[in-house]
């Protein structure tokens, strides 16, 4: 059994990609899933180059079966668990009085839906870990505007608002199990889910996924008796405020 594991979803790239390096150096085994498989693989191979004991699985993170699928290799493989990620995530900017009930849907089993199931899925072994060690630890990748709502990205906003909510939820109800929930809400971060927005806001004045990456390294650090239920990324100023204009264009 490996002495520390992890599971991270959304490791294909950006922020997921970030902190599975940063699990690794900390020397965490880890379990990787995305959607597309020749994406994660090539993502896999590259944290494998680094040294770190890797599997991956891909699947579409919005379908039961997939996560139920991802949890049982990780189970089989590790055999514990110490960290869950939950990032895998989509956003769908829609004006609402068009909005497409296909991508409703979507940012719904994506971003949200998916992290009631991994929780359910990963609690025998969280609740192992939360036993041995009282430090069992779940971060979910919220946004910045799962805090304040943001025109245009409503349903996106919506999903990442009920992150934050889940999270807090699961503070309450798993403290005396030893399991810590803590949301991750950035503003705008270099990754590809921004180059739609790069015309307008240049990557090198976004936040980095290494940013991220470091806030977790301190989630790793926090003692027992510490929970960080939330931490917040922004860029000096603001910076979601370009959103409109992107629209508008
Ligand atoms: N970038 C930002 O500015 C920003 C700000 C706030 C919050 N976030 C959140 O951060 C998280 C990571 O996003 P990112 O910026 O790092 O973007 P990214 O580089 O596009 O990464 C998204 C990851 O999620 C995976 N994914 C998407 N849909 C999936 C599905 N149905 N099943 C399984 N995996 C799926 C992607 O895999 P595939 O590529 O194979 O689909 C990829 O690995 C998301 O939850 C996002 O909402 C991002």
């Amino acid at each position: 059994m490996a002495r520390r594991a992890a599971l991270v979803t959304g490791a294909s790239s950006g922020i997921g990609l970030a902190i599975a390096h940063l699990l690794g150096e900390e020397g965490y085994a880890l379990t990787v899933a995305a959607r597309r498989p020749v994406k994660l693989e090539a993502a896999a191979d590259g944290l494998r180059d680094c040294g770190y004991d890797v599997q991956h699985v891909a699947g579409d993170l919005g379908d039961e079966d997939a996560i139920e699928a991802v949890v049982a290799a990780h189970t089989e493989r590790f055999g514990r668990l110490d960290v869950l990620v939950n990032n895998a995530g989509v956003g769908m900017g829609e004006p609402v009085d068009g909005l497409t009930t296909r991508k409703v849907d979507l940012q719904m089993a994506t971003n949200l839906r998916s992290i009631f199931l991994f929780y359910r899925a990963c609690m025998p072994l969280l609740r192992a870990a939360g036993t041995e060690h009282s430090s069992a630890l779940v971060i979910n990748t919220a946004s910045i505007s799962g805090v304040r709502g943001e025109a245009w990205l409503g349903v996106y906003s919506a999903t990442k608002h009920g992150v934050i909510g889940y999270t807090q939820a699961m503070n309450k109800e798993l403290a005396a199990a030893g399991i810590k929930s803590t949301a991750l809400a950035p503003g705008f971060v270099d990754t590809p889910m921004t180059d739609f927005v790069k015309a307008h806001v240049p990557a090198e004045a976004m936040i980095r996924p290494q940013d991220i990456a470091e806030g977790v390294r301190f989630l790793l650090r926090t003692s027992p008796g510490c929970v960080v239920p939330e931490i917040r990324f922004e860029q000096p100023g603001g910076g979601l405020d370009a959103l409109p204009s992107v629209h508008d264009t």
